[in-house]
């Protein structure tokens, strides 16, 4: 396959042109690795609140909640953080490829609505996980089996928009 040479000297228009040719030509590969992305996102976003219902029933300074502290800041810094990014680079890289996506189509609005959410929770994950680094967590193990549930309720949702696509 010939790739359009892309070059910074070209006119405006030329240039978006030659840029989403090479974005369309590659589109099902960005999609792809949205959903290897979006896979691994989902997982620590599932595994940390869990993570947080064990330690917040270890005792502060034992050697369970040390090792909790290593398993929890690895995960949110190596797995989640950089998939989040690849999940909405992707996705903001697909609907600009293919602008028509966004007319009408309310499960989209509505899918990177609760993709908002979905990173608010990511980031109040983050603030949790800062307590107990400092062994500082006030909240019981029921409730982050509670928390649990929230990632869990919100990607039901997402898949169904964007598989079934009801509005
Ligand atoms: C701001 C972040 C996101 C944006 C802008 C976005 C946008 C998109 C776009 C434009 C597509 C391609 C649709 C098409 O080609 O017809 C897509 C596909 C998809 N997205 Fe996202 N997305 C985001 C986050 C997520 C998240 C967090 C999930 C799941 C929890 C998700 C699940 C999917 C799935 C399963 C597909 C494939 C659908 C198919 O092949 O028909 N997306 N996304």
């Amino acid at each position: 396959m010939d790739q359009v040479p892309l070059c910074d000297t070209q006119q405006d228009g030329r240039k978006e042109s030659s840029m989403s040719a090479v974005l369309s030509d590659y589109y099902l590969w960005i999609k792809a690795l949205h959903v290897v992305a979006l896979i691994s996102w989902m997982a620590g976003l599932l595994y940390l609140p869990r993570l947080f219902v064990y330690h917040a029933q270890a005792e502060p300074g034992s050697e369970l909640s040390e090792t909790l502290k290593i398993m929890e800041r690895k995960l949110l810094r190596l797995i989640m953080n950089p998939a989040m990014i690849v999940t909405f680079i992707t996705g903001f890289v697909m609907i600009g490829s293919n602008t028509g996506l966004m007319q009408g189509a309310g499960w989209l609005h509505a899918k990177i609505t609760l993709v908002f959410l979905l990173a608010g929770f990511h980031g109040y994950l983050s603030v949790c996980r800062k307590k107990f680094l400092v062994d500082a967590n006030t909240r019981s193990h029921k409730f982050y089996r509670l928390m649990n549930e929230v990632p869990t309720v919100l990607m039901i949702l997402i898949v169904i928009l964007v598989i079934v696509r009801p509005f």
